[in-house]
């Protein structure tokens, strides 16, 4: 079997937001407890959405002093930017000649930010999920926290491995550097393990304050949408005073957040940020109005972010600590790509 590793990247463009904190980078903090962990700031992705950015470089460093800012630990785990491993870029090479056009081609991401003109998106927009699954697998990661937005893209980062271990199977027998592993009731000779996606909570998906139905996302154009990581307090509570809400009153049970997706995505962040179930939330707010409970939700969000905001800013000022951790990490990251890189070369034949 595979020796549990955890691995997940955050890219980065624009503003962290909320859903950015509680769909992934809260979950990179609680399993630091007790896993192998590597977290990226995903750089080449960047590229694949818009190819000029006035200052890549500031904005890798404010992924990276989130993280930090956040409860990681860059010395017992890796805290690194993709860019500074080139193993990440090769491997991506070798899956993009064992994923199928058509698998890309189904991918609800790509449809949505290539939007009406496909055939003018970057070809690396069509391939993300392709250097996706070699972010993780060039490390043989085996479980990867995203929020609930990154699940077909976790499917097909299995699909691919799947494929490259039956395809190459006697190749990997004969290099002597697989793994006996399952696959279907099938039991094979595999190199790469097919991830577990690490999507749960209260709030797998944060939506827009705008509107319940599209997720909170750094593209929105409305401010208003999300709350950003560097949100002072006044703009957090500010926000979620105009957020949208119905006429009603909460309910006191799950069952009345049906077909309330506002309501809903309140009672989410709420129970995500006090780390409760949204049943408990609602056995406490049930039968209030958002008049008292938007205020409780500012204050229990300024609560979590604040301290983190702060941080974020400290080592924003003085940038040589983050370069420092990111060169490190760099290092060590790519010792490990290295060795898994070697072997996939020996694997292909190359
Ligand atoms: P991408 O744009 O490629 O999805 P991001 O850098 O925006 O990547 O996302 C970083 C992480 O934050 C991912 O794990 C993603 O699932 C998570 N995330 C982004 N938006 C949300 C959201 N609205 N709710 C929950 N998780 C989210
Ligand atoms: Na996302």
């Amino acid at each position: 079997t595979f020796k549990p590793l955890v691995f997940s990247g955050v890219q980065p463009t624009g503003n962290l937001h909320l859903g950015n904190y509680l769909g992934a980078i809260r979950k990179f903090v609680a399993l630091q407890e007790n896993n192998d962990c590597i977290y990226c700031v995903v750089d080449l992705h960047a590229i694949t959405a818009q190819l000029v950015h006035d200052d890549l470089r500031g904005q890798i460093r404010s992924i990276a002093a989130a993280f930090i800012a956040s409860g990681i630990d860059p010395k017992k785990h890796i805290v690194f930017n993709q860019s500074a491993v080139p193993q990440h870029a090769e491997l991506a090479w070798v899956f993009n000649c064992v994923a199928r056009i058509g698998w890309m081609n189904r991918m609800t991401q790509f449809k949505d930010k290539a939007g009406k003109d496909r055939e003018n998106a970057s070809l690396g927009l069509l391939a993300y999920p392709s250097l996706m699954a070699a972010d993780i697998l060039v490390y043989r990661a085996t479980h990867v926290p995203v929020g609930d937005d990154q699940k077909q893209h976790l499917e097909l980062a299995r699909d691919i491995a799947q494929k490259f271990n039956i395809d190459f199977q006697e190749k990997i027998r004969a290099a002597g550097t697989g793994v006996d592993m399952v696959v279907g009731e099938e039991p094979i000779h595999g190199f790469f393990p097919l991830v577990e996606p690490l999507i749960d909570g209260p709030a797998p998906r944060v939506m827009s304050l705008r509107d319940g139905t599209k997720k909170m996302s750094k593209s929105d154009p409305s401010d208003l949408s999300r709350i950003n990581l560097m949100d002072d307090p006044e703009e957090i509570a500010k926000k979620i005073r105009k957020a949208k809400t119905d006429p009603e009153g909460l309910p006191s049970e799950l069952e009345g957040l049906k077909g309330r997706p506002e309501a809903d995505n309140l009672v989410g962040i709420y129970a995500a940020l006090a780390d409760r179930t949204k049943a408990d939330v609602l056995a406490e707010y049930g039968g209030q109005q958002f008049s008292v409970f938007k205020p409780a939700l500012a204050d229990l969000a300024v609560h979590v972010l604040s301290p983190i905001t702060s941080e974020m800013r400290r080592l924003m000022d003085d940038t040589t600590h983050i370069d420092a951790i990111l060169k490190d990490g760099g290092e060590r990251a790519r010792a490990r790509a290295e060795k898994v890189m070697g072997d996939v070369f020996d694997i292909v034949g190359f």
